[in-house]
């Protein structure tokens, strides 16, 4: 099923070869609704490529275009702007197609691709705080998308669980460890060792050489040390389900920075063989003297003490997802200060030859209400668990003064509905580069570009069919009267040409706002045009825009990973 804007550049570029011009320009959805649905600034292109009058070429397109079953006779506008309007009749039966249709018009991608999405990917002996919520929620609406457009994707939690940070947790294990703390909260005791071991080696010399030997000593596989590493990556996997089982997210694969480990020797000998690495006062780098912003940062990918480090992964990890994974594909999450790191390794898989497409993609911070990095009130990262809880916590009390007779087993469900998706919705909405101030009040709001807002959309849908006490009727096509009808079935029609639209600069932000437009024009429908008490077959038709209209939105959510109640 193709859309009404695929339709329209179709018959524009049919327009154009039978005018004897090339294609040019493109077509895109009106910037103002006043001048139509959809425009084209192929004129304007063409008149600035040829020296010719732009209205004048408008003119010349239009005369051979033949798109009457679709649209109004096109206008010419301002400099040579083309507009279109849809007829009502065309929009009555495209949103007829979509009633039947469970992906809602929305094609499969024209060339499938097979991609990692490496995100989330927190560090083991921390809780999950805030500053994981962007990651973790970006990447999970972009793997749904992704998968739901037919791409093969695999989800990949590249969790930080090797560093020097174990020198200080395993020196902290084996002489401050209260074993009882271990047993009631094992996450808060390790932060809790991992922070005094620092203090301790930030004034003791000693000490900070016993870490130093730790480390070594869980480098070169001592037992004790291992078990000890294994014990505390297990501690945080714990945490890091709990929080990954309420905000409904999963990967496929979970290879964290140790799965690399034996492979980082064969990394460096290679990148050496190859030239590619070269040795500097002791060290194996790798240099990027044409790349200005990159001229005086080395990539060091052996220590001079022999160890490895995060970039040495990193170039580990090029290897197995294209070699091992088979992808031709590589999206990674993170936030902006990763960018020139990832430069570097881009460049180095470049270097080596890979082919595969590789993309950073970055993200702002979340703040606090005084616009600086949040966090709690002693200046801690706030623990991403509690956050969630919070979350759940007020969505109730709003259930509570909406909808006190729900059942106790509805509230507790619909709270985390709420909760959870008005955190990811507030993410969401933003575009990915923007800071944004972390606000109890607007993300859970009932009114406004808020998750409560849209789910309320859907559940009213939903209550007009239990009251209807009837399922959505099944029609083929739609009667549309009133402008609000008419606008409302245009933008269902528009879902089609959204979705796909979010993965060319990876901005579901694009997706939230149309849902969010949707959502408007449901709200100026229903005031506009009786549903239930309306007669027959408007009735049904109304219904049926009804339905299609939930849907959408439950659809819309969904692959933003944010659900929907049936009531609220
Ligand atoms: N663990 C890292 C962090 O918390 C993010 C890892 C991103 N992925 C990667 N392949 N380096 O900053």
């Amino acid at each position: 099923m193709e859309t009404f804007q695929t339709l329209l550049a179709n018959k524009l570029s049919d327009a154009l070869a039978k005018a004897g011009l090339p294609t040019a320009g493109e077509l895109t959805p009106a910037t103002d609704a006043r001048f139509g649905d959809y425009q084209t600034n192929a004129a304007l292109v063409l008149g600035k490529q040829r020296g010719e009058n732009p209205k004048a070429l408008a003119e010349k397109i239009l005369a051979d275009i033949d798109i009457s079953d679709l649209c109004e006779p096109p206008t010419v506008a301002g400099a040579g702007f083309i507009n279109f309007t849809l007829r009502s009749d065309a929009v009555a039966k495209k949103a007829g197609e979509l009633l039947p249709d469970e992906r809602l018009g929305v094609a499969n991608a024209k060339s499938t691709k097979k991609i990692v999405i490496d995100f989330g990917s927190p560090n083991v002996a921390k809780p999950m705080h805030v500053g994981h919520i962007r990651s973790t929620v970006l990447g999970d609406a972009l793997a749904r998308i992704a998968s739901f457009l037919g791409h093969e994707v695999i989800r990949d939690n590249h969790i930080g669980d090797w560093g020097t940070q174990f020198g200080m947790v395993i020196y902290g294990w084996k002489n401050l460890l209260d074993r009882q703390s271990l047993q009631r909260d094992p996450l808060a005791e390790i932060v809790r060792i991992y922070k005094e071991t620092n203090e301790k080696a930030t004034s003791d010399p000693q000490v900070r050489e016993a870490c130093r030997q730790e480390l070594v000593k869980l480098q070169a596989g001592d037992k004790e040390n291992i078990d000890i590493w294994n014990e505390c990556v297990a501690f945080s996997m714990q945490d890091f389900e709990h929080v990954y089982r309420l905000l409904d997210i999963r990967f496929d694969i979970q290879c964290g920075e140790s799965f690399y480990n034996d492979r980082l020797p064969a990394v460096v000998d290679r990148l050496l063989k190859s030239g590619i690495g070269e040795i500097s006062e002791g060290a194996v780098c790798v240099f990027f003297r044409d790349i200005p912003q990159l001229v005086d940062r080395p990539c060091i990918i052996r220590k001079r003490d022999g160890g490895f480090n995060y970039a040495t992964t990193d170039v580990a990890t090029v290897d197995y997802r294209i070699n091992d994974l088979k992808a031709d594909t590589v999206w990674i999450v993170t936030g902006a200060p990763q960018i020139l790191h990832f430069q570097q390794i881009f460049e180095i898989a470049r270097r080596e030859g890979y082919k595969a497409d590789f993309r950073h993609i970055t993200h702002g911070s979340i703040l606090g209400e005084d616009r600086k990095l949040m966090k709690t009130r002693s200046g801690e990262n706030v623990p991403l668990r509690e956050l969630l809880d919070e979350a759940c916590k007020r969505a109730r009390k709003i259930i509570e003064e909406k909808n006190p007779d729900l059942s106790e087993e509805d509230k507790i469900d619909i709270a985390q509905k709420i909760g959870i998706g008005a955190v990811k919705y507030a993410d969401l909405s933003q575009y990915r580069m923007t800071d944004y101030v972390f606000s109890w009040d607007r993300m859970l709001s009932l009114q406004g570009n808020t998750a409560p807002y849209l789910q309320n959309a859907y559940v009213r849908i939903r209550s007009i069919f239990r009251k209807a006490g009837e399922p959505a009727p099944k029609i083929d096509k739609l009667i549309l009267r009133d402008p609000s009808e008419i606008n409302l079935a245009k933008r269902l029609c528009q879902f089609a040409e959204i979705v796909p639209q979010v993965l060319n600069d990876f901005r579901p932000n694009i997706l939230a706002n149309y849902l969010f437009e949707l959502a408007n024009s449901l709200h100026t429908f229903y005031e506009a045009c009786p549903v239930l008490k309306s007669d027959e077959p408007v009735r049904s038709s109304r219904l049926a825009l009804c339905d299609l209209s939930g849907h959408v939105l439950q659809r819309g959510l969904d692959l933003l990973g944010i659900k929907v109640p049936e009531k609220m």
